[in-house]
């Protein structure tokens, strides 16, 4: 056999290594920019979370996924899971498109825990549960919301025979979200009317029979669609209080341009949102380019905090033309959420899951020094770096400008920086790398921040992304980067005098895929 095809080992082990599959130890995961503790698809085309619940130990991520190839197309439902929301272990395919009637798009999934739906078949007798997905169905020329449920932990999915089973006769209903409203014993969806950025709000007691209750919107919004929302309960930081948040996914208009998420806070009565302010001016989740099609865990185990989100890491600006070739697009590092008081109102504050520091190893601190001793330190412990996470406290002093030069080498640098003149924090890609694939990825994304004398960045480096929480997840930036081989280098830099790091703080983290 090795003579008529002496090339059949090589070709096993190459396609052995392209292959998606199951192991705790993921092959295929160590390559440029391939993100190491960043969810990415074994292979091809990714885009939104979907279905993102807690069942039975396991945390459940589904996503768009084509299974065909590095663009956006045949799209499908991808399926992993974790026990952790940090390793994560790929799945077969859970939803499939139906060629030439329906592709499934973006949605829910929920635990049914009470048989609501009479489609747990579940065979101990003490346990009535199983898992529902909501999704849509995208035909030619109508979206509809369809169901599928799951007896056997996510692993194989059954799609409902009565199918449809929201249908408003529209060619951009879609992206239903699905929860459990326990004042009124109902099921809740909410799904948008995409080109007329409208919410619809539906209930149900099965799953199966749906009514629609209200709409709400645009919201201030005049151009552009809604997309995948989320209607959330959060408790404000420090107090008794709970407010419903309505977040939207905005295709484009976000402030770094694209796409984007925006958010209203306000009161749900189980048929209608109402904004607290209503002519609040958009809030926004993060001012980086690549956060976007948000979807929350549903029944996370008490002890996760009240909610946790992950975000697509693309934008839909260049989504089909990110420069990797194995794999196309990541997830964005789950994140909890709480709401925050401020002068100017209550704002959405996001932090990195705390499961995250379990990756953590070989620290680096330094305290209360000038800038010239902070990179005096990195160089001395030969600190550089694809893969960490760095925390710091900044403090401008006279200097109008302070902040890193991050994944740096002679060919490129990612800029993390406190303009301490215009009171922003910013990060720069304009040098990160490559950029040439599309005019829309280089650039300079930034945000306000609240006055204080100093500024903390908790940042997350990965092989071709950097995510900045300013000031304890007061505001969030998202980027994704795409560094020459090498560019490892960690500077810090001020502009002006007087500058200090209170406090920096380096681990190098272990992949997640190993
Ligand atoms: C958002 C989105 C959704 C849709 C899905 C299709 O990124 O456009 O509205 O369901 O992607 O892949």
């Amino acid at each position: 056999m090795n003579k008529i095809m002496p090339w059949l080992p090589l070709l096993l082990v190459v396609s052995f290594l392209l292959l998606p599959c199951s192991h705790a130890q993921e092959p295929g995961y160590d390559q440029p920019w391939r993100p190491q503790y960043h969810f990415t698809p074994p292979q091809n085309f990714m885009n939104d979370p979907n279905g993102t619940v807690f069942y039975k130990g396991e945390y459940h991520l589904f996503y768009q996924y084509n299974p065909e190839g590095n663009v956006w197309g045949h799209m499908s439902w991808g399926h992993a899971v974790s026990t952790d929301l940090v390793r994560w272990k790929n799945l077969p395919v859970a939803l499939h498109e139906v060629p030439g009637q329906y592709m499934v798009y973006s949605g829910s999934a929920v635990v049914d825990w009470n048989n609501s739906s009479g489609l747990c078949k579940n065979p101990d007798p003490q346990d009535r549960s199983c898992l529902v997905a909501i999704y849509t169905a995208a035909y030619k020329d109508r979206q509809k919301q369809h169901i599928a449920f799951s007896n056997d932990r996510g692993r194989t999915w059954t799609n409902y025979s009565g199918n449809p089973v929201a249908d408003l006769d529209a060619p951009d209903f879609r992206d239903p979200n699905v929860f459990w409203y326990t004042p009124q014993h109902k099921w809740i969806m909410v799904a948008v009317l995409a080109d007329a950025r409208t919410l619809v709000v539906l209930d149900s007691p099965d799953l199966k029979h749906w009514t629609k209750r209200s709409t709400f919107g645009p919201a201030g919004d005049t151009a552009g669609q809604w997309e995948c929302p989320d209607l959330i309960e959060l408790a404000v930081e420090g107090t008794a209080e709970k407010k419903w948040v309505l977040i939207i996914n905005r295709n484009p208009g976000a402030p770094a341009g694209g796409t984007g998420v925006r958010y209203l806070i306000g009161k749900f009565d189980g048929a209608n949102f109402a904004s607290e302010v209503p002519d609040a001016p958009a809030l926004w989740a993060d001012w980086g380019k690549d956060f976007y099609a948000t979807n929350t865990w549903n029944d996370l185990p008490p002890g996760d905090g009240e909610r946790v989100w992950m975000g697509w890491f693309s934008n839909w600006q260049y989504a089909n033309t990110e420069p990797t070739v194995l794999w196309r697009g990541g997830q964005s590092v789950p994140r909890t959420l709480k709401l925050r008081r401020y002068a100017d109102g209550l704002r959405l504050v996001q932090r990195p899951v705390r499961e995250l520091q379990s990756l953590r190893h070989d620290k680096l601190r330094t305290e209360n020094s000038s800038v010239a001793q902070a990179n005096q330190k990195l160089r001395d412990t030969a600190t550089r770096g694809e893969v960490y996470e760095l925390e710091a406290e900044l403090q401008p002093g006279e200097a109008h400008e302070i902040g890193f030069r991050l994944r740096k080498s002679k060919a490129a640098e990612t800029l993390v920086s406190f303009d301490a003149v215009h009171r922003e924090v910013y990060v720069d890609r304009t040098h990160s790398g490559e950029i040439s694939f599309s005019k829309d990825f280089p650039g300079r994304f930034s945000v306000k921040v609240e006055q204080s004398a100093s500024i903390k960045l908790q940042v997350f480096v990965d092989r071709s992304s950097v995510e900045v929480f300013v000031n304890d997840g007061e505001r969030v930036l998202s980027n994704r980067i795409y560094p020459p081989p090498g560019s490892d280098g960690i500077e810090v830099y001020a502009e002006g005098s007087g500058a200090r790091v209170v406090s920096l703080t380096i681990w190098k983290l272990n992949s997640a895929w190993k």
